[in-house]
């Protein structure tokens, strides 16, 4: 397989960015690939290679690279600008298709990233409850600030960092961490801090320590603790709003939360968060009321375009045929890893591979996988043409690009690398 000008682009690279890349997951040994297009289930890298697209830039891209709808609707906003610094009506259509979809959400703000949207729904549960501290499990990721770097997964887990430097003590001694799927340990934290508990944070399905589903009941429990204890309850569903279902894990597992966090899909692959919960607590947001939150492209036309766009086709495509494909892979792949002691995991569209014949329930389970293993499979299927997420505290995921066709030449690939392996 020729490399030879992506390894050239990575040395350049590597003078210009910390360890060549604008993000860290993106950096993996021996050098990343610099992908150069994107068709639907199929991205080119700059050596002219062809993959089958599992990473789809970390799950925003469920209809695929570059959507000629998608394409068109964008076309059209950019001719008319791009960021007017002021209210547009674009912002009205997806406000309006994402209340549609989460009636938990009568109100919300757009911000720029999941990361924004996870601080300020904290900041937000915060300042409504008048109360410092925050739950959340180890091995989620909540984005890259400072109340959430704490025991998280993704690329913090991957390079070794899931407690950052540079996040003060004072900072990360307001966040409590308890194992997911631990309904008691989760109790013993609230009652342990009664009346300081403004907010429990999680990934409902856990997507960034490979795919941990939540236990029979465990979201229902939360939900009933924090309700007695007058605790908000945040669904982060920046990976899971659009994918699980066009509600999110609130609508497949039929729990509602207080504040929901959201990204990725909304923006169809264009920078875009958004936090939202009723219209009394997102009342308590500036200038309305005290908490501040703000910024220069929050709302900006072309994301908002680019996701009433994404979200108009899933409406009318419906998920079923994705989550089809989803089952497909999910089916090929346990039989080839019942063979290798290993297990895949993940539900609708999403799915990872984990080097372990266990049931991983826990990020500690995840922990103990073999992720040299992960490693150098990783790497035989690039060489197939296959390209995953590369590390195994990611999730891989499918679109409505991808046909029954990529999903049985990758479980072929899967099987030639395994049996390579040995
Ligand atoms: C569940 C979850 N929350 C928040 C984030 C942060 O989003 P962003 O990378 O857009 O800041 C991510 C990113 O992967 C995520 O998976």
């Amino acid at each position: 397989m020729r490399s030879s000008r992506s390894q050239a682009l990575y040395r350049k690279a590597r003078a210009l960015f910390p360890a060549g890349v604008s993000s860290p997951v993106r950096a993996f040994a021996p050098y990343p690939r610099f992908l150069r297009k994107g068709r639907g289930a199929y991205v080119y890298d700059v050596d002219e290679n062809r993959y089958v697209d599992f990473c789809l830039a970390f799950g925003p891209l469920i209809l695929g690279h570059a959507h000629p709808y998608v394409i068109e609707r964008v076309r059209e906003q950019l001719e008319h600008g791009w960021n007017f610094g002021a209210p547009s009506e674009p912002e009205l259509e997806l406000a309006e298709r994402v209340r549609r979809h989460f009636p938990s959400v009568e109100m919300m703000r757009f911000v720029n990233s999941g990361t924004e949207a996870t601080m300020h729904a904290i900041r937000l549960a915060r300042g409504a409850a008048g109360r410092r501290k925050i739950v959340k499990t180890t091995g989620a990721y909540h984005g890259a600030h400072d109340a959430v770097l704490v025991a998280a997964g993704s690329g913090a887990t991957t390079f070794g960092t899931p407690s950052s430097d540079g996040v003060l003590g004072d900072a990360a001694k307001h966040t409590i961490v308890v194992p997911f799927n631990d309904a008691d340990a989760m109790r013993a934290a609230i009652t342990a801090n009664a009346r300081d508990v403004a907010a429990v944070i999680l990934e409902p399905v856990v997507g960034n320590a490979g795919v941990i589903l939540p236990e029979d009941g465990y979201l229902r429990e939360v939900r009933e603790l924090t309700q007695a204890h007058d605790v908000f309850l945040i669904f982060d569903e920046v990976i899971t709003g659009f994918r699980l279902a066009m509600g999110g894990a609130q609508q497949h597992y039929r729990v509602r939360a207080d504040l929901t966090t959201l990204g990725k899909i909304l923006g169809g692959g264009v920078p875009i968060g958004a936090f939202g919960g009723s219209r009394e607590l997102m009342e308590h947001i500036a200038p309305a009321g005290k908490v501040y939150q703000a910024g220069t492209a929050s709302g900006n036309p072309l994301a908002m375009t680019a996701g009433s766009a994404t979200l108009e086709l899933l409406e009318r495509t419906g998920l079923d045929g994705v989550n089809a494909l989803g089952d497909r892979m999910r089916k090929g792949l346990s039989k080839l890893a019942a063979a290798h002691r290993s297990r895949v995991q993940g539900v609708a569209s999403m799915f990872q591979w984990f080097c372990t014949a266990e049931p991983v329930r826990t990020y500690e389970n995840a922990m103990r996988c073999d992720r040299d293993a992960w490693h150098r499979m990783f790497l035989a299927l690039l060489e197939e043409r296959v390209y995953l997420p590369p590390s195994q505290f990611e999730t891989c995921f499918l679109s409505t690009a991808h046909t029954a066709k990529d999903v049985d030449a990758t479980l072929e690939a899967f099987a030639t690398c395994l049996e390579r392996a040995g």
